[in-house]
């Protein structure tokens, strides 16, 4: 994928997520998360380009018109959204039309629908927020309503940007509930995260990126336990401890991200293993001997004799 000047965002990227099920994104910031997003969606910016397909439940979204499956089949939430709602009219009026645009429900089984909405994004007193307008609700009470618009249309796929950013515990709970809840009801969730809480509680396979390119995928749980790939490992040690994680302070990692377009690894000059390959030769998967659906691209984790993984798990 790359933007006007050149910039290579993403690469060789391949994501698959089940029916009912959630993919957690992982990666610091610059990693490309959004980007893959904006890509699913079609919504990159002007002059982006993009070779690939999104399939949905088989179908190539490519040869639709977006009309029948944008906000419908496939919802968004953007990761900036600060200005995402339309400032002219009422938060509840937005969802309602959303209901009766992509559910084809009347005026008043929408407005119903629309508060029903609101509630499950754990929001109270949904009442007075429905007949607000965006600029006399708190950013957490914006985020929320927005989920509330994505969720409006119950689509098939959720692509969340790190839905919970900016939002007190307990709001976070709640979102993360709700999103649990509809997985629960069969909806495929792309989850872009840096809560490793979050991505523990509701993710089934997790994908870590750097770089705009894949290090390491596999079963959430595997991989949140067992990281291989050095950058997974730095990444997990980074983020300050959470209910069940390791008490050791969070430890930042040094150096700066990958320039665009290196030849090897794109963590080699950060990484504390690094092999003289590394610097001129990108690593293929390589399976993990005992978990043979985790995937490392990582020369020293190369294992004699293990299969080489094919790509999404
Ligand atoms: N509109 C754009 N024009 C040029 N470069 C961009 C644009 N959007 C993102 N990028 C670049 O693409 C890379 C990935 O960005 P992004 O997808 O936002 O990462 P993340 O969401 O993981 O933080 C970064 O190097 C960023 O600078
Ligand atoms: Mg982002």
């Amino acid at each position: 994928m790359s933007f006007p000047g050149n910039v290579q965002a993403l690469r060789d990227l391949s994501l698959r997520v089940a029916r009912g099920s959630a993919l957690a994104l992982l990666g610091e910031s610059g990693a490309g998360k959004s980007t893959a997003v904006a890509a699913i969606a079609g919504l990159l910016p002007r002059g982006a380009t993009a070779r690939g397909q999104v399939l949905l439940a088989g179908e190539d979204l490519g040869r639709l018109d977006p009309g029948q499956w944008r906000g419908r089949r496939v919802a968004t939430l953007f990761q900036d959204t600060g200005d995402a709602l339309d400032p002219t009219m009422t938060v509840g009026a937005q969802i309602a039309e959303v209901c009766r645009l992509r559910l084809g429900l009347g005026r008043a089984e929408a407005r119903g629908r629309a508060l029903h909405a609101l509630r499950r994004v754990g929001l109270t007193d949904v009442g007075r927020i429905a007949s607000a307008f965006a600029h006399q609700l708190s950013g957490g009470q914006r985020r929320r309503a927005l989920l509330a618009v994505a969720l409006a249309a119950e689509p098939e796929l959720l692509l969340a940007d790190e839905p919970t950013a900016g939002l007190d515990g307990t709001s976070a709970a709640q979102v993360a509930e709700q999103l649990g809840a509809l997985t629960g009801h069969g909806m495929g969730l792309l989850l872009v995260t840096h809560e490793l809480g979050l991505v523990a509680r509701l993710a089934r396979q997790a994908l870590v990126l750097y770089g705009g390119t894949v290090l390491e995928e596999g079963a959430a749980p595997e991989l949140l336990l067992r990281p291989r790939h050095p950058y997974t490992q730095a990444l997990l040690r980074a983020v300050p401890p959470g209910p069940g994680r390791a008490t050791e302070p969070p430890r930042p990692l040094p150096g700066r991200g990958p320039g665009p377009s290196e030849p090897g690894c794109p963590f080699a000059a950060r990484c504390p293993e690094v092999l003289p390959v590394c610097r001129h030769q990108r690593p293929p998967a390589f399976a993990t001997p005992d978990a043979p659906t985790h995937l490392v691209h990582c020369w020293q984790r190369e294992t004699p004799g293990a299969p080489v993984g094919q790509g999404a798990p």
